[in-house]
C-alpha cells in the first residue's frame, strides 16, 4: 500500500502518569444507535463515541427518517417503533464499519423496501457470506454485488420466519444480524455460536425491555416485541483502553488510572491474558447497569513468562490482538496465537500489517498459516512503519514506537478516526 501524507513523528515515551477517562465503547454505541432508531421514544445516549464508524451508523438512521440530534457527546434519538423506518433516497454509505454493515443487515432483511449497504475499499473487501447465509434462511433477499459475497450489499426485505441456527464461527456480528433479524420474524429465532462472542446485543436488548433468553451459547429472541427508549450510558471503550494499558505496562516508571471504563467479560481476554505474565493491572468493579463499568489502575513492569492465546481467549481478545502483539514482542517468554485466521478478515488483514511492523522494529515473530509465534526481546527499534489503512494496526505501532529509543515514523494515521478521534489527545495528555 502506499504510503499516505498523513505521517506522524513518534518519539520516545519516558513515561505514562494520569487518570484518564475515555469515549464510549464502538460496540456499545453502535448497537445504542440502532436500538434507539428502532424503540418507540425517545433515547438519551451519553458517552456516545464521535468516532466515523458510529457516525455511519447514525448517517444510516437519518437516511431512514429517524430524528437524531447530537448534543456534545450526547445523543437524542426520536424512534417511532421497528417498523416506522423509511426507504432511504440513496445507496447508504458506511465507510469502514463493517459493524454497521453486518448489523443493520439484519434490521434491513425486514423492510418493506430496498437499500443498497457501500462502504470504503476495506469495506468492499471484507466477507458477508456469514450473514448472507443466515438472513436468507430467514427468508430475505441479500445479495453481495461483488465477487466472493463482498460488498456492496443489495437487500430486499421480506416477511421472515424465525430460524435455529448454529454458526460455524464465534461472531458478534451475525450473531447480532441474526437476532436483529429475530426482532422481526414471526416466532423464536435461536442463535447458537461455538464460542461466546461478545455478548452487547443481547444485554443492550434488555436495556431496552426486549427478552432475549440466554442459554450458554444460545441466544433466543421472539419476534414481535417492540423495544422501549431508553436512557443510556456509554461505558469507556476498553479496546481503546487496551492501547493505554499495554503503553504504561511497557513502559518503566509508568503509573496511569482509567476511570469509568468497560469490563464485560467478553472483552477482558486481554487483561487476563497479560495477567498471566505479570501485567500489573488492578480493576475495581464499580456497577453493573446493563454493562460491567470499572476503575483501572496500570504500573510498569516486566513482562514475563510464556503464553498461548487461542480459542475462548482468543475470541475474548479479538480486537486487541494487535496491541498484544506488541506486547508479546517484549515479553521475556515465548507467546503462540493459535488459529487467528479471523484477524485476516478485520479491517485489515492484521496477522500480515502486524508482522511486518513489528518484524521492521526487530521483534522475533514467525507466522506459520494462521498461527503467530512471538519471542520476546529486550526493545524494539525505531522504524518506519504503515498502518495498512486500519486504525487498530495504526494505535499498536503507535504505543510499540513509544518504546523505542529513537524517533519512528508511522505513515496513514487519519484512519484512527474511525474509532477513537481522542487517541493522540488522551495519549499527549499523560506522557510526561
Ligand atoms: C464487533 C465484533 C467483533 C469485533 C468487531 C466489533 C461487534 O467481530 O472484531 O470489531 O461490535 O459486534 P466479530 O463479528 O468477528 O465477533
Amino acid at each position: 500500500m502506499a504510503e499516505g501524507t498523513d505521517k506522524r513523528t513518534i518519539q520516545p515515551a519516558k513515561r505514562l502518569k494520569g487518570e484518564i477517562t475515555l469515549p464510549g465503547d464502538k460496540s456499545i454505541s453502535h448497537r445504542a444507535i440502532i436500538l434507539g432508531s428502532i424503540a418507540k421514544g425517545t433515547t438519551h445516549i451519553t458517552n456516545l463515541l464521535s468516532g466515523e464508524d458510529c457516525q455511519a451508523t447514525q448517517n444510516a438512521f437519518s437516511a431512514m427518517g429517524v430524528g437524531i440530534r447530537a448534543d456534545g457527546n450526547s445523543l437524542l434519538i426520536e424512534g417511532d417503533g421497528p417498523t416506522a423506518l423509511k426507504s432511504p433516497k440513496k445507496n447508504l454509505f458506511l465507510g469502514n464499519s463493517g459493524t454497521t454493515m453486518r448489523l443493520i443487515s439484519g434490521i434491513l432483511s425486514a423492510q418493506p423496501f430496498e437499500t443498497v449497504l457501500e462502504g470504503d475499499p476495506s469495506l468492499s473487501a471484507r466477507p458477508m457470506k456469514r450473514i448472507i447465509e443466515p438472513l436468507r434462511l430467514m427468508g430475505a433477499d441479500v445479495t453481495a454485488l461483488s465477487e466472493g459475497n463482498r460488498p456492496p450489499l443489495k437487500i430486499k426485505g421480506a416477511h421472515l420466519k424465525s430460524i435455529d441456527y448454529t454458526m460455524n464461527i464465534p461472531s458478534a456480528q451475525v450473531k447480532s444480524a441474526i437476532l436483529l433479524a429475530g426482532l422481526y420474524a414471526r416466532g423464536m429465532t435461536k442463535v447458537t455460536e461455538p464460542l461466546k462472542s461478545r455478548d452487547h446485543t443481547e444485554r443492550i436488548f434488555g436495556q431496552f425491555g426486549v427478552k432475549v433468553i440466554v442459554d450458554d451459547l444460545t441466544a433466543a429472541i421472539e419476534g414481535g416485541q417492540v423495544p422501549k427508549a431508553k436512557e443510556v450510558f456509554i461505558p469507556g471503550d476498553i479496546s481503546s483502553a487496551a492501547f493505554f494499558i499495554v503503553a504504561a505496562l511497557l513502559i518503566k516508571g509508568s503509573h496511569i488510572k482509567i476511570k469509568d471504563v468497560g469490563c464485560n467479560p467478553t472483552r477482558t481476554g486481554f487483561i487476563d491474558a497479560l495477567k498471566s505474565i505479570g501485567a500489573r493491572i488492578k480493576i475495581k468493579e464499580k456497577r453493573s447497569d446493563f454493562e460491567p463499568l470499572c476503575d483501572m489502575e496500570v504500573e510498569g513492569c516486566r513482562l514475563e513468562g510464556d503464553l498461548t492465546i487461542e480459542g475462548d481467549l482468543l475470541v475474548r481478545s479479538i480486537d486487541e490482538m494487535p496491541i498484544l502483539m506488541v506486547a508479546a514482542s517484549l515479553n521475556k517468554g515465548k507467546t503462540i496465537i493459535k488459529g487467528a485466521g479471523e484477524l485476516r478478515v478485520k479491517e485489515t488483514d492484521r496477522i500480515s500489517s502486524m508482522a511486518e511492523n513489528l518484524k521492521c522494529m526487530g521483534a522475533d515473530l514467525k507466522v506459520d498459516g494462521d498461527d503467530i509465534i512471538i519471542k520476546g526481546v529486550e526493545s524494539l527499534t525505531s522504524a518506519r512503519l504503515k498502518s495498512f489503512g486500519d486504525h487498530r494496526t495504526a494505535m499498536a505501532m503507535t504505543i510499540a514506537a513509544l518504546t523505542a529509543k529513537d524517533e519512528s515514523i508511522l505513515f496513514d494515521t487519519a484512519c484512527i478516526n474511525t474509532s477513537f478521534p481522542q487517541f493522540s489527545h488522551i495519549l499527549t495528555s499523560i506522557s510526561t
